[in-house]
């Protein structure tokens, strides 16, 4: 293909040097001449390993020009790559103003030239930013087929980022509707990139960032504390990335259920406290609690604004298959619903009340003495005629769910149960 790309920064320059490695032929734009002029001597206007041999081997074959020019940009090439920079305001605001810029130039651009385009964004923008930058430069365009427009997230790490150009850590596309583009650019985003909307792709970007933000603000905290109690952290954190099961894996990572339990929260309240003890500040490890409780008040909130008076919990315990009550999340919901007046009731086939004993026990008869009149052992009986159904675990099987609910049942999914959406009643999707 063709492409021009805005932005000679470190992502534009090393997506000019890879690209004329994989034969395409490149106009890169920028409104410092400076870089431009290095560009087209095939030098790079940045440092990153690899890329002035890319560079240069570019400008050899012919494949690379560089120009302050967005008109003749678009008019010799079939596609632009967004890749200016997205900096943060003052105030901590995205900063969209080149982007604004260079939307708007690269639209008049393709209507001057009269022929198709397709504008590729690959500048870190909020969900939404696409849909608003797209609806205000270029309905037009797109309303007339003349401009495919996509949201095609960057991952690559300066320092590394020919290597991860060439071997993205991740690939992701997002269309407007999130139906797959030709094959043609299905080639230019890679084969196996996953295509998503413009708003999740968007999202996926920020959801990296912030996760890796969070894992290394999580070993630096675990350092800190370490290194107060003359521990090895590095031995520590180097174990805890041996267990692959729980540790390094898609394990926990699924928007659902507040946690609880009776390990985690008791056990970040005693990391929590013995931090404050030694005098060491670990903000991240402090706010787990408190984001938990968030978590659990949204929800609180979601099943309110459901309107029903009448609650089905399916799942009482903290997790599937335990009947361990103790701090879990929906006795906390439990509680707070039949505070407020709403009629509840409790379907949990791991629950035998008559063999709970110890802190199990307690949790019932402190928190909940009249547990036994809502819990039903019968799941027909549990739903009822209508209501909220709150699916907090997969403790009934579909076909058993089926067979009881009717059309006033509403189900609220907490945790992304997919077959859900079969059950004959209003299914308003996945909660979070
Ligand atoms: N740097 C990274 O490692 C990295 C990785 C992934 C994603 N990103 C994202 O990619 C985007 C670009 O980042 P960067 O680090 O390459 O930025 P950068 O600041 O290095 O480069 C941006 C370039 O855009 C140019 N520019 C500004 N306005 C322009 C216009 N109207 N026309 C043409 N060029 C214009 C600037 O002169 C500059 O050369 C950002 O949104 C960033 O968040 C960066």
């Amino acid at each position: 293909m063709k492409i021009s790309i805005f932005g000679l920064g470190y992502v534009g320059a090393v997506t000019a040097g890879c690209l004329t490695r994989q034969g395409h032929a490149v106009v890169g734009v920028d409104v410092a001449a400076q870089k431009v002029e290095a560009l087209n001597q095939g030098k790079p206007p940045i440092i990153e390993p690899g890329l002035e041999d890319l560079l240069q081997q570019a400008k050899k074959n012919n494949l690379l020009k560089a120009t302050t020019n967005t008109t003749q940009a678009i008019a010799v090439t079939d596609a632009s790559l967004v890749c200016v920079g997205t900096p943060s305001s003052p105030a901590g605001a995205l900063d969209l103003h080149f982007v604004r810029q260079v939307t708007d130039e690269i639209a008049q651009a393709v209507r001057a030239k009269g022929q198709n385009h397709a504008l590729i964004f690959r500048s870190t923008m909020l969900p939404g930013s696409t849909l608003r930058l797209t609806t205000e430069f270029c309905g037009d365009l797109i309303a007339s087929g003349k401009l495919q427009v996509f949201y095609y997230p960057e991952f690559l790490r300066e320092g590394t980022a020919v290597e991860d150009f060439l071997q993205p850590s991740l690939a992701v596309v997002g269309t407007r509707d999130g139906q797959k583009p030709s094959a043609e650019f299905m080639q230019l985003f890679g084969e196996t990139a996953s295509v998503v909307n413009w708003n999740t792709a968007e999202m996926v970007k920020y959801a990296c960032n912030a996760f890796h933000a969070a894992k290394i603000t999580f070993a630096n905290e675990i350092g800190r504390l370490g290194k107060q109690l003359q521990i090895d952290s590095a031995a520590v954190m180097a174990l805890l990335c041996q267990d692959k099961k729980l540790n390094l894996s898609p394990y926990y990572l699924r928007p659902g259920n507040p946690f609880g339990g009776s390990c985690l929260p008791k056990d970040v309240r005693a990391i929590n406290h013995c931090a404050r003890q030694e005098g060491i500040t670990l903000p991240m490890l402090e706010n787990l609690l408190p984001s938990n409780e968030q978590h659990l008040r949204s929800l609180l909130r979601i099943i309110e604004k459901s309107g029903h008076e009448e609650i089905v919990i399916l799942g009482l315990s903290f997790k599937s298959n335990t009947d361990d009550l103790r701090e879990s999340p929906m006795v906390e919901v439990a509680q707070n619903l039949l505070g407020k007046g709403h009629k509840v009731r409790i379907y949990d086939p791991q629950l035998n009340l008559a063999q709970l004993i110890g802190s199990n026990k307690r949790v019932i008869d402190t928190k909940m003495p009249h547990l036994a009149s809502l819990l039903q052992n019968d799941l027909a009986a549990a739903l009822g005629q209508a209501g909220l159904i709150i699916a907090a675990q997969r403790c009934a099987a579909i076909s058993d769910l089926t067979k009881s609910i009717t059309t006033r049942h509403q189900v609220l999914d907490i945790n992304g149960w997919p077959e859900l959406k079969q059950l004959p009643c209003q299914y308003e999707g996945f909660c979070w």
